[in-house]
């Protein structure tokens, strides 16, 4: 069609654009040509695991903030891909909290059987993104890695698609940088072997802290501290944690908390989110949200409002994310290719202003379920992404916020039914608590 899409990063987000434009291909439509870069020399975003953090080999700001030992933190059955279920991929149902590895596996069995790997410039970065009114077309300057050769390309779409999970937000606390241990952010933590035996104080109260610390009473730590800012997380915690309020300071290895009380600990880890990050835009468009369900400036959570050539996915707080990346992929596809329309910048200011009502008005956490939920429905409605009972993957996560409130040490021991297969996953051959293989060939052992 002689147009040209940039996409930046190869991750489930990106992937999921390049998946998009594959399956209109297949189905003969005339489609752009269209150029990933990705940083890293795999694809699969965070999920591509790596040992390093810091710089890579090259220099750049390490991506990865995925750790050995981790397991889906929601059921499987509320990601699933609707034109690639497990099944397909691996022969068999599988049970419902897979490690990384598995679902590493998962994502790139769809795109290797899409087959567009060649489509992808690997070892890439993206250093410089521009508009020019004029000639209303980007252009996209990126760094081959490999070759050191800094180069340019003109396109007429960018889609950004480079995560926001990544840049570590990490405050300061007074005596941080007296204390007699280590402190990380979460996005450097690797392998919880390390803290075995050691007392850890961790600050957050988000999946980060809930699953790290997990991860820690789980490989032997002797005692773990959580610090709130808001509120405890409040679930039914083994007897070697607790929950205190917000550090205050920091003398020696001794902790001291906003209600005076105090912990002697080993390592201190900032359990403490992320920051939406790119360093490749100019002002004029970069993406400025919080992390939330309505994301700012994003016309259906996709179109950026005041350049509605560029697109951003994957942007939002995330209780959906692949089928979600992949109705937000279908979507900037379908605008792309002209079969949908974006409508003028005050009726996409309003889009945001709607979204953003409506998501202050939701009550609690099963609520924005539904919201997103609701939001994967309204995309997916408008293109040819396999429909899928969106209503039975909501159930899939309130299950799971039931079985966590039940047991926070045995909730990924649960089953649930596959919305795309109608299968019931099996029961996991092992305990979570007890699984401490967590090799891909040790979770398909059923
Ligand atoms: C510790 C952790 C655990 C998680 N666990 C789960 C889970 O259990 N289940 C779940 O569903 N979700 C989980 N998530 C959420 C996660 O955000 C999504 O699963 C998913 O990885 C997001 O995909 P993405 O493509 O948007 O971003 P990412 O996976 O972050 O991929 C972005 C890609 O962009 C590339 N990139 C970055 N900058 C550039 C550049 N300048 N030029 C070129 N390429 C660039 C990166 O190298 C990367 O490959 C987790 C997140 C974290 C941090
Ligand atoms: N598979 C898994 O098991 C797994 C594991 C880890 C992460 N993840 C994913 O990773 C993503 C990010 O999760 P996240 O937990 O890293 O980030 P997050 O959800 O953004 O949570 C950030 C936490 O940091 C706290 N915080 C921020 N600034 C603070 C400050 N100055 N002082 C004290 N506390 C502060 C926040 O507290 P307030 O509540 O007070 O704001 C909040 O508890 C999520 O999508 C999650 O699903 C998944």
């Amino acid at each position: 069609m002689g147009k040209r899409v940039a996409v930046i990063g190869a991750g489930p987000s990106g992937l999921a654009q390049l998946r998009a434009f594959q399956s209109a291909a297949q189905k003969g439509a005339d489609i752009p040509e269209v150029v990933c870069f990705e940083k890293q020399d795999d694809w699969g975003g965070l999920w591509n695991y790596t040992w390093r953090t810091g710089l890579d080999e090259y220099g750049e700001p390490v991506h990865g903030s995925m750790y050995r030992y981790l397991w889906s933190n929601g059921p499987k059955e509320g990601l699933e891909f609707a034109d690639y279920s497990f099944e397909e991929h691996f022969g068999k149902q599988i049970a419902s909290y897979p490690p990384r590895a598995v679902l590493f596996d998962y994502i790139k069995g769809r795109v290797e059987k899409a087959d567009v790997r060649g489509w992808i410039r690997f070892r890439n970065p993206v250093r410089h993104v521009s508009y020019d009114d004029g000639t209303k077309q980007f252009t996209v300057s990126a760094h081959d890695l490999v070759e050191d050769r800094e180069y340019s390309e003109v396109f007429d779409h960018v889609v950004v698609a480079n995560g926001h999970f990544s840049t570590p937000n990490v405050p300061e606390f007074d005596g941080l940088d007296r204390f007699n241990g280590r402190v990380l952010h979460a996005h450097d933590f690797r392998d919880a072997v390390e803290f075995k035996d050691k007392d850890i104080l961790i600050i957050g109260t988000s999946y980060s802290a809930e699953d790290i610390g997990s991860q820690c009473w789980k490989y032997g730590c002797k005692s773990i501290t959580v610090s709130h800012r808001t509120a405890p997380m409040g679930y039914d915690w083994p007897d070697n944690w607790q929950e205190v309020p917000l550090l205050t300071s920091v003398d020696g290895n001794t902790c001291v908390f906003k209600d005076g009380t105090t912990k002697e600990v080993d390592a201190i880890i900032l359990c403490t989110g992320y920051k939406h990050h790119f360093p490749f835009m100019p002002p004029a468009l970069t993406l400025r949200t919080a992390n939330r369900l309505a994301a700012a400036d994003l016309y259906k959570g996709v179109v950026f409002n005041p350049n509605p050539a560029l697109f951003y996915l994957g942007m939002q707080d995330q209780w959906y994310t692949f089928n979600m990346f992949d109705a937000q992929a279908w979507y900037v596809r379908d605008i792309i290719m002209g079969t949908i329309s974006v409508p003028d910048s005050a009726a996409r200011e309003q889009d945001v202003v709607d979204r953003v009502a409506a998501e202050d008005a939701l009550e609690d956490d099963y609520a924005c379920i539904r919201y997103q939920g609701d939001y994967v429905k309204e995309l997916i409605a408008d293109t040819d992404y396999p429909s899928f009972d969106v209503d039975g993957a909501n159930e899939a996560f309130f299950q799971w916020k039931k079985h966590k409130k039940v047991n926070i040490m045995t909730f990924r021991d649960n089953c649930y039914t596959s919305v795309i297969t109608g299968t019931l996953a099996p029961v996991h051959h092992t305990p979570w608590k007890d699984a401490l293989d967590d090799s891909m060939e040790s979770y398909l052992e059923n």
